[in-house]
């Protein structure tokens, strides 16, 4: 399909049915097809010709805005270079120097970074590493894994064992065994209206005690939750929460991994959230943000502690039986050092920093709108929590964003919810289109 950045209408394929779509309602979508020909900056151009504002940053990947003239001219001068080096026992000098950027970059204590392709393998990768890591000190037996109700660590295997989403678990068997999950922190009653992270519900970490009280410490390898839960529909951790789980943990020898997949790379403000709360895990998971969306990429950034434990036996030998054919790819690493150096040039953390309170009193002048029974925000995230239609579920905010899409806004929605994650350049006058256009779409709504 030929792309005009004039907005000039392309041509849409004409056969739609080859393409399953993944997380879609596929049948809806090929009735009424939502095609995106191009990008740049704030927006996206239809396959209509219409300019839509994207207050997603596509799927809470694209930080630094769409189509950034550095990140595009890196990947194609790394597809000229060096198209593909072999990963496994092989190097190329863009992964070390990416490597390096990224320690630099995160909380004192973290040396290592793992690559990955996708944050699905970030967290299948870190919760590998964290089995393999009590082994190699052995003490083997903890096996168990805990993770949170309505989490949300990706699609392999090992994420939708630790996450806590029904829809995303029932119907793939019986999953990974020794699996526990702490209780969520969505606090409705308590926590409504809240602006930034909620009053109530620290107490809820004091959960893992009580789980490792049934288990055994000793049986437990890790705890991971995000720090802020994106895809439940923006679930914020209840003041003191995370240092909490970070205590409990830490006294019992149980490593906490943070899923930084959505919070990684300036979403809070910072570069991470484990910066955003001063609290230090043990291993992040990222992907998303990496790349700014423009290639798929993941890192999994570990402690000196956990590295280590691993670099024992005789040199010539595997340390670690995991990787992928492109963790650390060229054409991956260029993207993502361009990323971090338009992050850096600019200043995007900062600026999200900047911004965020506007966000927030913009969002939160939604408070009487038709449907609106809850607004949550932190960093540049939002969510506008909408009351469901008796006996049907997700209808109404599926409706606000087919609604919202033709009138020039990509917003996402996750059961009733209305979530929220621009792209960290945006402007006051987006953050007032975005809302604006949101008031008059439930206004209208049934
Ligand atoms: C917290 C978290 N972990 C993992 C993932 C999975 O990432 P991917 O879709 O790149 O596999 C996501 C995706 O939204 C996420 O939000």
């Amino acid at each position: 399909m030929s792309l005009d950045h004039s907005g000039k209408p392309a041509v849409a394929p004409n056969d739609l049915s080859a393409f399953w779509m993944p997380f879609t309602a596929n049948r809806q979508f090929k009735q009424n097809p939502r095609m995106l020909v191009a990008s740049k900056d704030m927006h996206y151009t239809s396959a209509d010709g219409r300019q839509v504002l994207d207050g997603t940053a596509g799927l809470w990947c694209c930080n630094a805005g769409h189509c950034r003239p550095k990140i595009v001219e890196a990947i194609q001068k790394s597809a000229a270079e060096l198209d593909y080096a072999p990963a496994f026992q092989m190097g190329h000098p863009a992964a070390f120097e990416l490597a390096n950027r990224l320690v630099d970059m995160s909380p004192d204590g973290f040396d290592h970074v793992f690559f990955t392709n996708s944050g699905s393998e970030s967290v299948d990768t870190a919760l590998k590493i964290a089995l393999a890591y009590h082994r190699a000190r052995g003490e083997g037996q903890r096996t168990r894994l805990v993770g949170r109700e309505k989490g949300y660590h990706g699609v392999g295997f090992g994420g939708i064992s630790v996450g806590g989403l029904v829809n995303n678990r029932r119907v793939f068997g019986t999953l990974l065994n020794g699996v526990d999950h702490l209780p969520h922190t969505y606090l409705p009653e308590e926590n409504r209206w809240s602006k930034g992270i909620p009053e109530h519900g620290a107490w809820l970490a004091e959960d893992l005690e009580r789980k490792i009280a049934l288990h055994g410490a000793d049986t437990i390898a890790a705890v991971i939750v995000e720090p802020v839960a994106g895809s439940a529909g923006v679930i914020l951790p209840p003041k003191g929460y995370l240092e909490k789980l970070r205590e409990i943990t830490k006294k019992h020898g149980i490593l906490l991994i943070f899923d930084e997949v959505i919070t990684g790379f300036g979403r809070l403000g910072t570069p991470f959230a484990a910066d955003f709360f001063g609290v230090m895990p043990d291993m992040m998971t990222t992907a998303k943000g990496l790349t700014s969306g423009t290639v798929p990429m993941g890192a999994v950034f570990t402690t000196g502690d956990v590295h280590d434990a691993f670099m024992t036996g005789p040199e010539h030998m595997i340390e670690l039986f995991h990787g992928y054919t492109y963790s650390g790819s060229p054409i991956a690493c260029a993207a993502a050092l361009a990323t971090q150096d338009i992050y850096r040039e600019e200043g995007l953390f900062q600026r999200a920093a900047e911004i965020a309170p506007y966000w927030e009193e913009a969002l939160h002048s939604l408070k009487g709108t038709k449907h609106v029974i809850d607004i949550r925000n932190l960093g540049l995230i939002g969510a506008i929590e909408l009351e469901p239609i008796p006996g049907e579920p997700t209808k109404r905010a599926f409706s606000a964003f087919l609604k919202a899409y033709e009138k020039g806004i990509l917003i996402r929605t996750t059961g009733d919810i209305i979530a929220m994650s621009p792209p960290l350049i945006i402007e006051k006058e987006h953050v007032d289109q975005l809302v604006g256009t949101i008031k008059d779409v439930l206004e209208a709504l049934d």
